[in-house]
């Protein structure tokens, strides 16, 4: 009997060495909502490319670009189910897991990129980082777009020719209100449906940045674009707290270091973007790019910054302070 437990213990053991030493490789599904040959696409394919060099056998990373595996408003909830492990949705896409994270949607409080990124990596950035944890989900870093633009299917000078006009938003309160401030209507719908709304008119305009405008065609069915700089569309790359804390420490180390990497490419994508992407739009003749002089700017300025007062509260006035500041 002792000698039938002997090798029933010996043939456990073996079985058990077999797994360890032949075990499935991790696997990292990164879903996302652009396309490719964007900011986020190209940082989720270097991100891929990175672990497939360093990592091999050990994790695979399966990304999922325009909105194949989800929505940004699925995915969140997919990834606290275990059903996607990485994700990089707009800062304006948290509000169920935070309050905090409008901050990057009040109107015209950066006034450029460098600002952002200050304000990202400054103290008050990084806390924020950490604003969904409680609800699960762990920030491991900013990605950047960049600014946003307003395009429309009518010419948008001053505020007044927004009025009464449907224009798609994410889905954030801050960018409702900034809409409502000058009497326009916003509509929350996600981005896998704004180019069919637009080109069946079912509504007027969007505000976006000159790489998802260009990549997703938004500007052959938008006969304006007006270049009007007036918020930041930015992204959290996030995961959750349980597949993260679970990782093996050396491959959470060498994964971490991979998407740092990733994102400091994706930043570099994005500066370049914000330009060649502009350029191609022009240089296609769709549409008209619309400069605004200084003092019809301000016009924009003067009607939509009195959001920030609305939401000052639930932001927190340290951390609005601090982003002016950034702009110094
Ligand atoms: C949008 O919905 O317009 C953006 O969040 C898309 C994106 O991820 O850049």
């Amino acid at each position: 009997k002792k000698l039938l437990l002997v090798s029933l213990f010996a043939a456990v053991a073996m079985v058990v060495t077999a797994t360890a030493s032949f075990a499935a490789p991790i696997v990292i599904k990164f879903s996302h909502v652009v396309a490719e040959n964007t900011p986020k696409g190209q940082m989720a394919n270097k991100f891929k490319q990175l672990v497939d060099e360093r990592l091999a056998g050990k994790v695979v990373v399966e990304v999922f670009p325009n909105s194949q595996l989800f929505t940004d408003k699925k995915v969140l909830e997919a990834m606290l189910l275990g059903d996607v492990q990485i994700a990089a949705p707009s800062l304006s896409k948290f509000k169920k897991y935070t309050k905090s994270l409008q901050i990057f949607d009040l109107p015209f409080l950066f006034k450029n990129m460098d600002a952002v990124e200050k304000f990202q990596q400054g103290p008050y950035g990084q806390k924020l980082l950490r604003a969904t944890e409680k609800k699960g989900l762990i920030g491991l870093g900013y990605l950047h777009n960049g600014l946003k633009q307003l395009s429309a299917n009518s010419k948008l000078v001053v505020p007044a020719d927004a009025a009464r006009k449907k224009f798609r938003i994410m889905s954030s309160d801050v960018l409702a209100a900034q809409f409502e401030a000058v009497g326009a209507l916003p509509i929350k719908k996600p981005f896998s449906e704004v180019f069919t709304l637009l080109q069946t008119k079912a509504i007027d305009g969007q505000e976006n940045t000159w790489s998802n405008i260009y990549s997703k065609k938004f500007y052959e069915v938008q006969p304006y674009i007006t270049e009007s700089n007036h918020g930041v569309l930015d992204y959290l790359v996030v995961t959750s707290s349980e597949f993260w804390n679970g990782l093996p420490a050396d491959i959470r180390t060498e994964v971490k270091k991979a998407l740092d990497e990733a994102i400091a490419f994706g930043n570099k994508v994005a500066a370049e973007k914000a330009i060649s992407d502009r350029q191609k739009i022009i240089d296609s003749g769709r549409c008209e790019v619309i400069e605004l002089t200084d003092a019809q700017r301000q016009q924009w300025v003067d009607v939509m910054k009195p959001v920030w007062k609305k939401f000052e509260d639930q932001i927190g006035k340290e951390y609005i302070e601090a982003a002016v500041k950034a702009n110094d």
